[in-house]
C-alpha cells in the first residue's frame, strides 16, 4: 500500500511539468484527486489494511495528499502567468506598458476656468471665500435684512441662526470690498448651496460673482462687459442678449440677463420654458446702501456687479438639457467633454 502511493506521487508529479495550460492541468488534478480519481480510489482500500498499519498509512496517505495539492497550486499559478518570479514563456518584455487612462476636468471646472480666464484677459483679479458664510454677509450686509421677503428667494441650508452655505457668491462683494478700497475689479468663483432640484436646477451649483467699483461707473459698462463676455465665451460676435428689469436687494437698478437659447434657437423647448431665453445672470448697479455698509462713500464710487450660474453656461455652450447629468457622474457623460 505504501509502495502504491508513493508511485501514484511520483506518477502525477511527473506530469506536472509538460503541461501546457490550465485545462490539462485540471484534467490530471481530476484523474488523481477528484473525487473519483486515482488516489481517492486506493484511499478507500485503507479499510482493508490490518488496524496495525492503518493509522501509520493513513497518515501517510494524508500527507502525499497534501504535498500533491500544493504542486498542483503551485503549477497553477505558474501556468496562469503569476508564478513567484518567473516570466512565462508568453509573456513578452518588450510589449509597451499597460497604459494608465488620463483622467480630465470636469465639464463645470473646464467652464468655470474659461469663464475666469476671459475675465481675466479684462483685467479683473481673483478672490476666494467660505462656503459656509455668515448670515451677516450671505444677507444683512446685502441689503437683505432678517425679514425682508427676499430672503424666500433663496432656499436656505442653514447650519444655525447665523451661519449658513452660501446661496450664491455675493458676500464676496463685501468681504473684498471690506478689505481694499476702490477702484477694485474682482471676480470670485465658487460653490453655493439651495434646496432646489429640478432640471436646471441643483441643491449644489457654481457661481462666478464680478463687480468693479470706481469712479463714474455706468450701466454702459456693466453691459459692455457682458457683452464681450457673451461674445467670447460663446465664440459668437452676434450673440443674442436681452437684459430684463430685475430685482435683487443690493443692486439698483437690476437686471436679469438672458442669451438666446442654443438648443432650440430660440424655436422654444422644453429647456427654456418655451421662451427661446435661457437666463445665465443677474447684473445691477451696487446699491449705495452696500457701499455704505463697506464704509465706501456712494457719492464718489459707483460700481457694477453681476453673478453667472456656471451650469447654466456648460448647458448653453454643450447642448445639455438636463442639469442633473453634471452631478450623476456617468463617465460615458463626462468623457465627451
Ligand atoms: C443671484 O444669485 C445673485 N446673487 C446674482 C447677482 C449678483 C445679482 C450680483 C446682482 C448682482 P440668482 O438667484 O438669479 O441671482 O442666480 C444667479 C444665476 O445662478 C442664475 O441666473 C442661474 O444661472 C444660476 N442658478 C440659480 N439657481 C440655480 C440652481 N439651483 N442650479 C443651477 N443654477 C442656478
Amino acid at each position: 500500500m505504501e509502495q502504491e502511493l508513493r508511485q501514484l506521487q511520483a506518477e502525477a508529479e511527473s506530469k506536472l511539468p509538460s503541461l501546457e495550460n490550465l485545462e490539462e492541468l485540471e484534467e490530471i488534478r481530476v484523474q488523481y484527486l477528484g473525487r473519483k480519481g486515482l488516489f481517492t480510489g486506493l484511499l478507500r482500500q485503507l479499510g482493508q489494511v490490518s488496524a496495525e498499519d492503518r493509522p501509520r498509512l493513513g497518515k501517510l496517505a494524508n500527507e502525499i495528499k497534501n504535498e500533491l495539492e500544493l504542486k498542483f497550486n503551485a503549477r497553477k499559478s505558474e501556468l496562469s502567468g503569476i508564478g513567484a518570479g518567473t516570466v512565462a514563456e508568453k509573456d513578452d518584455l518588450s510589449l509597451p506598458g499597460r497604459r494608465v487612462p488620463f483622467g480630465r476636468l470636469h465639464p463645470v471646472t473646464q467652464i468655470m476656468d474659461e469663464v475666469c480666464a476671459i475675465f481675466i484677459d479684462l483685467g479683473f483679479a481673483v478672490a476666494e471665500g467660505p462656503d459656509i458664510e455668515l448670515d451677516y454677509y450671505n444677507f444683512e450686509a446685502l441689503n437683505i435684512p432678517q425679514h425682508h421677503p427676499a430672503r424666500d428667494m433663496h432656499d436656505t441650508f442653514y447650519i444655525s441662526d447665523s451661519i449658513l452655505l452660501r446661496t450664491h457668491t455675493s458676500p464676496m462683494q463685501i468681504r473684498a470690498m471690506e478689505k481694499e478700497k476702490p477702484p477694485l475689479r474682482i471676480i470670485a468663483p465658487g460653490k453655493v448651496y439651495r434646496c432646489d432640484s429640478d432640471i436646471t436646477h441643483t441643491p449644489m451649483f457654481h457661481q462666478v460673482e464680478g463687480f468693479l467699483v470706481d469712479h463714474k461707473v455706468s450701466f454702459a459698462d456693466l453691459k459692455g462687459v457682458l457683452t464681450v463676455f457673451c461674445q467670447k465665451m460663446f465664440d459668437q460676435k452676434d450673440i443674442r442678449l436681452r437684459f430684463r428689469p430685475s430685482f435683487f436687494p443690493f443692486t439698483e437698478p437690476s437686471a436679469e440677463v438672458d442669451i438666446g437659447c442654443v438648443i432650440c434657437r430660440g424655436e422654444g423647448c422644453r429647456v427654456c420654458k418655451q421662451t427661446g431665453w435661457l437666463e445665465i445672470l443677474g447684473a445691477g448697479m451696487i446699491d449705495p446702501e452696500v457701499l455704505k455698509m463697506v464704509d465706501y462713500d456712494p457719492e464718489e464710487f459707483t460700481g457694477f456687479a453681476f453673478g453667472l450660474g456656471i451650469e447654466r453656461i456648460a448647458m448653453l455652450k454643450y447642448g445639455i438639457d438636463d442639469i442633473r447629468l453634471f452631478y450623476e457622474n456617468d463617465i460615458r457623460f463626462l468623457n465627451q467633454f
